[in-house]
C-alpha cells in the first residue's frame, strides 16, 4: 500500500493525463468497448458536463504526477428517468507502473465518500469479463456480481460479455422496496 499518493478534485489541467490514462490499454484490450482513442477535446466536454451535473471527477498524484482517476455519472438517464438518480455507475484508472500499491483503493474511497455525501444509494460498475483484474479489485471493495450480459458488446470482431456489479452505500434501506 502506498503512502505517497494523494487524492483530489480534477482541473481541466488534468484532462491530457486522463485520456492518456483512458487510452492506455484501448489497443490491446477489450476492457472498453471503443477502438477510437479518447481526446483531449471529447473528455473537455464531458468534463464539462460532468462539474454542471456535480458529478465528481478525481484524480490520484504520486511523485509529482497524475497516475489515476476516479469519477461517475448517471446509470442510466437520470434526467428524462428521475428514479435512475440514486444510482450512480462509475469507473476506475491506474497507470499500470502503480498498480498493486493502493491507488485506485484510495481514489475509490473517496469516490465512495463523495458518493455518500451527495445521497448516492447504490453504485455500479460495468466490467468487461476479460478484466479479471477489475473484477478482483471491485469484489475486494465490496461490490458483488450482479448480473452478466453475454455479447452485450463488441470490440476485434468479437463479442465481449459484459459484468455489472453492485454496492450499496446508501443507508435508507428500510423504505419498502419498488
Ligand atoms: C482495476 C484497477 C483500477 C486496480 O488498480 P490498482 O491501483 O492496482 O488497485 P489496488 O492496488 O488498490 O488493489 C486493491 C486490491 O484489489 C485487488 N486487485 C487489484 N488488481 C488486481 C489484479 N490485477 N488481480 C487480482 N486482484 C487485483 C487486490 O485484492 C488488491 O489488494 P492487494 O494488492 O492487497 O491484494 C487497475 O488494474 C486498472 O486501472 N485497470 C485498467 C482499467 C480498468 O480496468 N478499470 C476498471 C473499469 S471500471
Amino acid at each position: 500500500m502506498t503512502s505517497s499518493a494523494t487524492v483530489r478534485d480534477a482541473g481541466s489541467g488534468d484532462l491530457e493525463a486522463i485520456v492518456h490514462l483512458l487510452n492506455a490499454l484501448l489497443a490491446t484490450t477489450t476492457y472498453e468497448y471503443t477502438e477510437v482513442p479518447h481526446t483531449v477535446e471529447g473528455r473537455s466536454l464531458w468534463f464539462e458536463r460532468q462539474v454542471e451535473r456535480g458529478f465528481p471527477v478525481l484524480v490520484a498524484e504520486a511523485d509529482g504526477d497524475v497516475v489515476g482517476f476516479a469519477s461517475y455519472g448517471d446509470f442510466r438517464d437520470s434526467i428524462t428517468r428521475a428514479g435512475f438518480r440514486y444510482t450512480v455507475e462509475h469507473t476506475v484508472h491506474v497507470d499500470e507502473r502503480w498498480w498493486a500499491t493502493g491507488i485506485a483503493t484510495l481514489l475509490m474511497e473517496a469516490l465512495v465518500e463523495r458518493a455518500r455525501g451527495s445521497g448516492v444509494h447504490v453504485m455500479i460498475g460495468a466490467i468487461d469479463a476479460s478484466n479479471v483484474g477489475s473484477l478482483a479489485f471491485h469484489e475486494r471493495l465490496g461490490f458483488v456480481e450482479v448480473g452478466r450480459l453475454p455479447e452485450a458488446g463488441r470490440k476485434f470482431d468479437r463479442w465481449c460479455d459484459l459484468v455489472l456489479v453492485q454496492r450499496s452505500i446508501g443507508t435508507d434501506s428500510v423504505t419498502p422496496p419498488c
